[in-house]
């Protein structure tokens, strides 16, 4: 149903909301995924003529945008100066909203809904939130809250922040955004496993060996040295996007596709998982390039000298449950690497008659990121006279398959989410309370005793001695070097 809905972008003029949340909507927008009755009211403290604001939405709705289009969107968005902690800059902001309300016919405030997009630093988060509550807040709308990471720094501080939320929302009014929840193949896993029957059949510790998640990104943290050094690879991205895929990879059936189904199950397997210890832990941060042509984490200004933060990561951790126990679990993360990717690899054991020598395990690869992908690395006959075994692949190439269709970015299908009030694709409070669980004590120990990470090259594959580690520690056997799997043309 098309209700009057007004969209709330606190802390409109800063990066995420240019870079993220804007583009997001004028998607929707433009694919007429946007209620009937949308008004966007962007709020921050600088001063900014409606022009201006203007030209920093534009700045990143893409090339191709046609003007009409832009145009038109624009003509939802409004913008209101304000600062963050005086009461009477959000009475304001309520009556311009109630405005804009009035002039879209809304029927009554049960009518109407409202979202609260954060697009804030932490350090301000509660003080707004709270000032909503107050003052923008009507209990007789729909009301939603949109929040982005860091939930906290570590399990007492998440805990901490969940209670200031829950003093002022309620959980059903909360959407905590993991953007990897909205990339297409992580919405595609539960498919995968659970509309296809022969996914599930071998999805137990009796076939599968180990399985890998892997990120890599080619860069370092240029620019952002300063934001990074107090989280590190392990608070950016393992501890939330990682963990985020495993339990899905992980999960056992939910009963429905409901929200809480969903996360039910997830927060199962998260539940099934010991915190990880240093021994279990590979750590690294990147140098200069072998030909100086790339700086090392530390020659970057607002990074401290003595910096021991990592930039990789690599653990291995155990779900004990009936499905899992005994199956190594490797997740590994690293800025400053050879490749851009995203991906999981679930190896399977290998066969167990000899009818034919053991050429390479089968393994089933899901790439996130950069092309979407499935393929299993399958064992054929070589083709032709020969009878020898080669190693292929059965592959959905989505670039391949589904050349006309066009993926859209995480956050729109996570704000679609958010105004159809379905949380299946969010974190839900108890579920970020056991990853914190899992990896607080590992930060606290890194931190206190400043353990030093492995150095390795900017571009190389890593830290030497992490392809080992999968090795030794999880038992995963690489595929001769002579196969590599390419994304077809
Ligand atoms: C963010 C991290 O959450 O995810 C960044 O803070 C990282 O450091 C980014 O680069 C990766 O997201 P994506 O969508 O580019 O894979």
């Amino acid at each position: 149903e098309d209700l009057p809905t007004t969209i709330f972008v606190f802390g409109a003029s800063g990066d995420l909301a240019k870079k993220k949340t804007f583009p997001a909507l004028f998607h929707l927008f433009q694919h007429k995924l946007l209620p009937k009755r949308t008004r966007i009211i962007g709020y921050a403290r600088s001063n900014l003529s409606r022009e201006d604001f203007f030209e920093r939405v534009k700045s990143h709705l893409g090339a191709d945008a046609g003007n009409d289009d832009i145009a038109a969107f624009l003509g939802l968005c409004l913008y209101v100066r304000g600062r963050y902690d005086v009461p009477d800059d959000y009475v304001a902001l309520r009556k311009v909203a109630e405005g804009q309300e009035s002039a879209l016919g809304a029927e009554g405030a049960s009518r109407r809904v409202r979202v609260y997009y954060m697009a804030l630093p932490p350090s301000v988060f509660v003080d707004v939130a709270t000032q909503i509550r107050h003052t923008v807040y009507d209990d007789a709308c729909t009301n939603r809250i949109v929040i982005e990471k860091p939930f906290g720094h570590d399990l007492e501080s998440s805990r901490q922040l969940s209670k200031d939320i829950s003093a002022l929302f309620a959980e059903n009014e909360v959407f905590r955004i993991d953007h990897y929840l909205g990339k297409e193949m992580v919405k595609n896993i539960p498919t995968l496993r659970f509309a296809n029957v022969f996914y599930e059949a071998v999805w137990n510790r009796n076939y599968i060996a180990n399985v890998q998640i892997t990120f890599k990104e080619p860069f370092g943290t240029e620019g952002r040295g300063g934001y990074f050094d107090e989280f590190g690879i392990i608070r950016d991205v393992v501890q939330n996007h990682l963990l985020q895929v495993l339990s899905i990879v992980a999960m056992n059936q939910p009963r429905s596709l409901g929200a809480e189904d969903v996360r039910d199950r997830k927060t199962e397997v998260l539940r099934s998982i010991l915190p990880i210890q240093l021994e279990d832990t590979l750590l690294g941060q990147y140098v200069a390039s072998a030909d100086g042509s790339k700086p090392g984490y530390k020659d970057d200004d607002t990074v401290p000298k003595d910096s021991t933060t990592a930039t990789f990561a690599q653990c291995v951790l155990h779900i004990d449950n009936d499905r899992w126990c005994g199956v190594p679990w490797v997740i590994k993360a690293g800025k400053a690497l050879d490749e851009a990717k995203m991906l999981i690899r679930i190896q399977f054991r290998d066969m167990p008659n000899a009818l034919f020598p053991s050429l390479a395990r089968n393994e089933l690869v899901i790439q996130v990121s950069p092309k979407e992908s499935v393929y299993i690395k399958t064992i054929v006959k070589e083709p032709g006279l020969s009878t020898n075994l080669a190693m292929s692949e059965l592959d959905l190439s989505y670039h391949k398959r589904y050349q006309d269709i066009h993926i859209p970015d995480a956050y729109a299908t996570l704000i679609l989410d958010v105004l159809n009030g379905d949380h299946s694709n969010f974190v839900r409070s108890d579920e970020l309370d056991e990853a914190w669980r899992i990896f607080t004590p590992l930060l606290h120990q890194i931190e206190a005793e400043k353990t030093a990470p492995l150095p390795y090259a900017y571009g190389s594959r890593g830290p030497e001695g992490a392809d080992e580690f999968a090795r030794k520690r999880a038992g995963y056997k690489r595929t001769g070097l002579e196969y590599h799997w390419q994304a077809p043309v």
